[in-house]
């Protein structure tokens, strides 16, 4: 029992300790100058990956619901509060990968290339979260933590939400270097941010989102049941 609470925990530090160990610039410069922009790349994919599958098919397997149960989770409202992020989630993640993401394409310029306003306007649902994929996650885990109660499940699923908040921090300020200061104004990390203090319309990101993959979305569950 300790023990499979003790691989998810060790799954999930291996996964964000490694990530926030190849952001953290002095060790990203210096294996992009020693690897070049693509093998680095390729490494942290690989090494991202290679962290989070396992740890994933582990807790899958042999960690969901282990450890003390630290809350009871048969409420209605945890119930209902469970049920609607998940579909957030699942909603903000069809947005994601179904709209360009100013961060992914400009990842894939020329090092030192520059980056002007046209190329990093946010479009769908990056007018609510300029870290819409990361957020999905967020919300999925949050759905999560909420419906179940073992010390494992908070463990495995409440990384997603803290690490969206850290992980988006740690990309900002790398961004910042290179992108156009006006777009860390116009959008926000945190959701309908930029919204509300005017800089993105709620109208336009709505108009710009497609419904028949937030749909599609919604009802691809239903045939895992
Ligand atoms: C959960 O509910 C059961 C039955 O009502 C109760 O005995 C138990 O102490 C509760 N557990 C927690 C962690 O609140
Ligand atoms: C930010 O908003 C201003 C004013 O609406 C606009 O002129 C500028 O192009 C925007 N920049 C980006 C990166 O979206």
């Amino acid at each position: 029992m300790a023990l499979r609470v003790a691989g998810v925990a060790f799954g999930m530090a291996a996964f964000t300790g490694t990530h926030l160990l190849l952001s953290h610039p002095p060790v990203r410069q210096d294996l992009i100058a020693k690897l070049g922009d693509q093998k680095f790349k390729g490494l942290y994919s690989m090494i991202a990956l290679g962290t989070l599958v396992p740890t994933a098919f582990f807790y899958a397997r042999f960690g969901r619901g282990v450890g003390p149960r630290l809350y009871n989770t048969t409420s209605l409202i945890q119930r209902l509060g469970g049920f609607g992020f998940k579909a957030l989630g699942a909603i903000t993640f069809s947005q994601a990968v179904t709209q360009p993401n100013p961060i992914v394409i400009n990842a894939n310029r020329e090092p030192g290339a520059k980056i002007t306003e046209k190329d990093v306007e946010a479009k769908g649902i990056y007018r609510i979260s300029r870290h819409a994929t990361f957020m999905s996650f967020a919300l999925l885990g949050i759905g999560n933590v909420l419906t179940r109660g073992h010390l494992s499940d908070i463990i495995f699923w409440g990384t997603f939400p803290i690490y969206w908040v850290v992980g988006s921090t740690m990309q900002d300020e790398r961004l910042k270097l290179t992108y156009p200061a006006s777009y860390f104004e116009n959008t926000s990390l945190l959701p309908f941010h930029a919204v509300i203090k005017g800089k993105q319309s709620l109208k336009e990101a709505l108009a710009e989102m497609s419904p028949k993959s937030a749909i599609i979305a919604l009802l691809a569950p239903v045939f895992f049941l």
